[in-house]
């Protein structure tokens, strides 16, 4: 079978670099730019901006015969069966939002004149439904509408890395709304396929947003790691625990004057501050809204296992929280009593987990030591009032737990 004919639409950053590649790889390929310097630069052999090792490959290519560049919207619709739409999604001036006008003159123009049997995949990142839109543009403007189909396939190459990152992927995703178009796309990147790139087939709104969700992240990432920069270059965590070091860095950014750059480190607090409230919540719907009165035994006192350090401990924290809503609690804890006991005098103390659990209403795990996550649930059963556990650490097993006629619940679970 003969290989698909490739057209690049938009030879910017990405395209010219796709254009080139897939020469490359073996395709014929034909591009287009609205932009008649760059189209005339391009099939000189020059590339129009900055990207290293392009200019040489795009020489290579030009000289196998297989790659050219027009300014004719017919002679791309004549030769290609795969076209890649690669045009420029800026932000609108003024908002957030992205201008996709190139995208939607790209689709307009081509479609009208589509062949049948033609795939346009689009490879701009663009917000999700873009893709959706573009298909029924292309339904509404192609000759035969049946016989063309529209797929998205986003990029990630990063500029300086812009050949390698064509040639060798970290993944290929395509969202695709036929097997055919699957196929089509499986061909025309064979050669990547077979050197071990992954493939991701998906809907077009997923490929839309795996683009989006990488780019995100990865800005997530790089202004976390400004942000340390901002406050006080070549700071690191120290010891101690996360929760006061992330509070002391947010007040020291602020006597600096960079209280802004950790703004975010608040809400890393607050989610996890929640998250103690949050198995109060649990315990409180077991017992069917109410503590009071309620028997409750507590399994943890240290704030990890293998510690008797109960500094800003969340199973002491939510401890004491059951007690002042009107439970007697009982705490147990391996090696933290005498600090606990200290510091919470208020709470009961029990000898051993099966003590602390003895004729309770509800058991909270709420620090993972191993004599908790080896607790026979039916001996544990025998002990108390009623079989109702919320497990804080997620370190039982569910399934072992409700087979034994507990009531199981547990952070993040249903
Ligand atoms: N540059 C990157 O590193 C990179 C990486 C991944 C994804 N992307 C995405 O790829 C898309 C293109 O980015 P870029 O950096 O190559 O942009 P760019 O501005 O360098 O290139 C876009 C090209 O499209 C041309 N164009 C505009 N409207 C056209 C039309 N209707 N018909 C034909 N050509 C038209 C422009 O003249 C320009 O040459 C964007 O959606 C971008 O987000 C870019």
């Amino acid at each position: 079978m003969p290989k698909p004919r490739v057209s690049v639409i938009g030879t910017g950053y990405l395209g010219a670099t796709h254009a080139v590649c897939m020469t490359e790889l073996g395709f014929e390929v034909i591009g287009l730019d609205l932009d008649p310097t760059k189209i005339a630069k391009l099939a000189a052999g020059e590339v129009p901006f900055f990207e290293p090792g392009l200019g040489e490959l795009l020489r290579k290519s030009l000289d196998t015969g297989r790659l050219r560049f027009t300014s004719s919207w017919a002679e791309v619709a004549e030769f290609a069966d795969v076209h890649f739409v690669c045009v420029g999604t800026p932000q609108k001036k003024g908002e957030y939002a992205a201008d996709l006008s190139f995208v939607e003159a790209a689709f307009g123009t081509l479609a009208p004149l589509l062949r049948p049997g033609a795939l346009v995949v689009g490879k701009s990142t663009v917000p999700t439904g873009t893709a959706e839109w573009m298909a029924d543009l292309v339904q509404a403007l192609a000759p035969e509408p049946d016989a063309v189909e529209v797929a998205w396939n986003p990029e990630f190459l990063r500029e300086g890395f812009a050949v390698e990152d064509t040639l060798h992927p970290d993944r290929l995703v395509f969202g695709v709304r036929s097997a055919a178009a699957e196929a089509r796309l499986r061909e025309v990147y064979a050669p990547v396929i077979e050197a071990g790139s992954p493939v991701v087939v998906t809907d077009f709104a997923t490929a839309e947003l795996v683009k989006v969700a990488a780019n995100s992240f990865l800005a997530t990432k790089i202004s976390f790691i400004n942000a340390m920069a901002e406050v006080w270059p070549g700071l690191g965590f120290g010891g101690g625990c996360l929760p006061k070091d992330i509070r002391a860095f947010m007040a020291r950014a602020g006597e600096l004057g960079a209280d802004q750059a950790l703004a975010f480190l608040k809400d890393v607090d607050a989610i996890n501050m929640r998250r103690r409230a949050r198995t109060v919540d649990l315990g409180r719907e077991l017992l069917d809204g109410s503590f009071h009165g309620a028997r409750v035994g507590v399994w943890g006192a240290a704030f990890k296992p293998n510690s008797d350090d109960i500094r800003d401990s969340p199973a002491l924290d939510v401890a004491e929280s059951m007690q002042q809503h009107g439970a007697d609690v009982v705490v147990y804890d391996p090696a933290a009593m005498d600090n606990a006991r200290i510091l919470y005098p208020q709470l009961f103390y029990a000898a051993s987990a099966l003590d602390a659990a003895r004729g309770a209403d509800l058991v909270l795990l709420l620090t993972e030591w191993s004599e908790f996550r080896e607790m026979d649930p039916r001996v544990l059963g025998n002990v108390v009032r009623t079989r109702r556990i919320v497990d804080g650490r997620n370190a039982l097993d569910p399934v072992a737990w409700r087979a034994s006629g507990w009531t199981y619940r547990a952070l993040g679970r249903p």
